[in-house]
């Protein structure tokens, strides 16, 4: 960890029900956060509403994905002035399932970044390999367009947190390395200072995402270019979840 305050999210995902998210809800009410971490959960939409009303408002809430505009006739979207209704301060977007399940495509994923940051939302920009690109030794080439297509999209980089995720870490178990990890992180850093400017290198907090849990976070977070995570399956634990936010030294 080095850039910035701590940034830890759960994405919860397609995941939950009234009932089991009254739990986790209610086991986060409970936790002890450490206070120096911007810790940020995303329900799914359908939930955003109970959560708002019945979390504390040390953490904050972020939508799972956003509508490219202004909301109107989009059948199954849902709207960045929606999210802002119901509390929301972040929207994820560029997600590897949005990316490679859904079919989403850099250019729309930028311009998705671009109208929720016009509307005052914060995007948690979403980048990463897949394996087989990770094995053609095309990481970096694959995470630069990516990061590209945001670049080229955002007026400023302000209110951005990237979460590198490789694909082929998501859901797996299967870990980076701190080492894999970090090597990554100080590349998308070197981009942003070469390609938009050396102070948003230097403050744009770039967050780690897959089978992040609570055994693995603190050795990630030991890694200088590190600055928080982003976690599916293990932030629908609450007491993980906390853990992991914890794990900051
Ligand atoms: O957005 C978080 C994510 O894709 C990682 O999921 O379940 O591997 O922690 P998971």
């Amino acid at each position: 960890a080095g850039s910035g305050k701590f940034f830890v999210g759960g994405n919860w995902k397609c995941n939950g029900t009234k009932d089991s998210i009254a739990k986790l809800v209610s086991d986060l009410n409970s936790a002890t956060l450490e206070a120096d971490v911007d810790v940020v959960v995303s329900p799914p939409f359908v939930y955003i509403d109970q959560v708002k009303s019945s979390l504390t408002d040390r953490i904050d809430i972020s939508g799972q994905n956003s509508w490219v505009g202004k909301g109107g006739a989009f059948t199954g979207e849902i709207s960045v002035e929606q999210l802002k209704d119901l509390g929301c301060k972040w929207v994820i977007l560029g997600h590897s399932e949005r990316r490679h399940v859904i079919g989403e495509k850099d250019e729309f994923i930028g311009k998705k970044a671009a109208y929720a940051l016009s509307e005052g939302l914060g995007v948690i920009a979403c980048i990463g390999e897949k394996l087989e690109e990770r094995e053609a030794g095309k990481t970096f080439d694959v995470c630069f367009a990516q990061l590209k297509a945001f670049a080229d999209a955002v007026p400023s980089w302000e209110n951005i947190v990237v979460a590198y995720e490789p694909v082929w870490a998501i859901g797996t178990g299967k870990v980076a390395s701190p080492q894999q990890a970090q090597e990554v992180h100080v590349a998308v850093r070197g981009w942003l200072k070469k390609n938009v400017s050396e102070e948003v290198a230097s403050k744009t907090r770039i967050i780690y995402g897959g089978s992040v849990n609570g055994g693995n976070s603190a050795e990630l977070a030991k890694e200088e270019d590190i600055d928080g995570f982003l976690v599916g399956g293990a932030s629908l634990k609450g007491p993980e979840f906390a853990t992991i936010v914890n794990s900051v030294t």
